[in-house]
């Protein structure tokens, strides 16, 4: 249906994009054609520390659109701008990886979930956790039986500081800091898409969100949305919850985000655990399994977090390539993104949100 290597147009040349050049940057499958950014400089900075500077730079998405070079869209924007960016590029033909949240609505979604299911172009929104390494060995562990049926998921999201960090430009944290360009608060809803993505992918839509989202102001004047934490149940009494924790003197070995996430799926004759994710505290083993009265350990992985942008990528292209829906579809993404609003909305209101199914 394209050819191959399929020409990429990434837009927003912001802190991720570095992650999503990597497999771009390897691939003889897709190949960076042109950056967007409305920070121009900024686009030509990254197509020179990525080797490419001969690839087309434009501050106008229209302008990338046109492009019949460009097949496929990577949209790495402010979240009040995925909707927009996306029905644009659907519009104009192109294959659309768009990062998360999908939007900050579900009315916004919906209207997003009609032009994909319009489109004859895969329309993929970009969730990468889910194809983490240690995660992918944890579902196939589930999928295998090793821990009899999940009956609940825990997860928890620990942010830190570190020496190690990569720096976050001051652009990235502004639009973060305005619920109405972002749709909810910096760790559970922009973040917390990850981890209710995990618990959707482990476990399913739930029925049942309920939250308490607190706020830290930090020496800068902006301000978390930690400490929190959110309770879900699923169909067949099953439960989980995320817990959001900011520890202001937690050094966390990191190369991105200062923050470290652990989860552990209880099932009915097992326990797993995955002991990393964004960072590391110390040397856990990256996934655990406790089952028949003994502890097994994995450590035959790469657990950098990069990798789970690269394997993301890896799969889309070849889903591309394969005619098979990409993780996630809209439909799917739109799941995750009712999932992240209940919490928002259980916090505001102080109910339950319960769904239908
Ligand atoms: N998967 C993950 O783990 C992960 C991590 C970080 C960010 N993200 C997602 O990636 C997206 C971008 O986040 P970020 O941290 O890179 O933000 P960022 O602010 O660093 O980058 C956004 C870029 O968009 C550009 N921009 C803004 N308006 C524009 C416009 N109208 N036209 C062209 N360019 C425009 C900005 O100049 C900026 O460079 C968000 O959806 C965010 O949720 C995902």
């Amino acid at each position: 249906m394209s050819r191959t290597p399929i020409g990429v147009g990434i837009v927003g040349t912001g802190r991720i994009s570095d992650l999503h050049a990597i497999e771009y940057l390897q691939s003889a499958n897709g190949r960076i054609v042109a950056l967007c950014d409305r920070d121009a400089s900024l686009a030509e900075g990254r197509a020179a520390a990525w080797g490419v500077s001969d690839v087309a730079i434009t501050d106008d998405l229209d302008e990338l659109l046109a492009r019949p070079d460009v097949d496929l869209v990577e949209i790495l924007l402010p979240h009040h701008l995925h909707l927009e960016a996306a029905l644009k590029a659907i519009a104009a033909g192109k294959i659309v990886s768009l990062q998360k949240p999908m939007c900050v609505s579900l009315d916004e979604a919906d209207r997003l979930v009609a032009a994909a299911d319009g489109a004859d172009r895969p329309v993929k929104i970009f969730e990468n956790f889910i194809f983490y390494p240690p995660v992918l060995r944890a579902r196939q562990l589930i999928d295998d039986g090793a821990i009899g049926t999940p009956l609940s998921i825990r997860i928890k999201s620990n942010a830190g500081t570190s020496q190690t960090a990569w720096a976050i430009p001051k652009g990235a944290t502004a639009w973060r800091q305005d619920r109405s360009k972002s749709g909810g608060g910096p760790l559970v809803f922009d973040d917390g898409h990850h981890k209710f993505a995990l618990a959707w992918h482990f476990m399913g839509n739930p029925s049942d969100v309920h939250a308490f989202i607190g706020k830290t102001t930090l020496h800068d004047d902006t301000w978390l949305d930690a400490q929190s934490i959110v309770s879900f149940r699923f169909p067949d009494n099953r439960i989980g919850n995320l817990e959001v924790v900011y520890s202001p003197e937690l050094e966390i070995a990191t190369q991105h985000y200062a923050q470290d996430d652990r989860v552990e799926i209880t099932g009915s004759k097992g326990v797993l655990w995955i002991n990393c994710g964004h960072g590391r505290l110390g040397n856990p083993p990256p996934v655990a399994l406790y089952r028949d009265g003994s502890l097994t350990t994995y450590d035959d992985m790469p657990t950098g977090w990069e990798e789970s942008f690269v394997l993301s990528t890896r799969h889309f292209l070849n889903a591309i390539a394969n005619g098979s829906p990409p993780v996630l579809t809209a439909a799917e993404g739109r799941q995750v993104l009712r999932f992240a609003l209940a919490a928002e909305e259980s916090a505001r209101t102080g109910k339950t949100v319960t769904f239908d199914a």
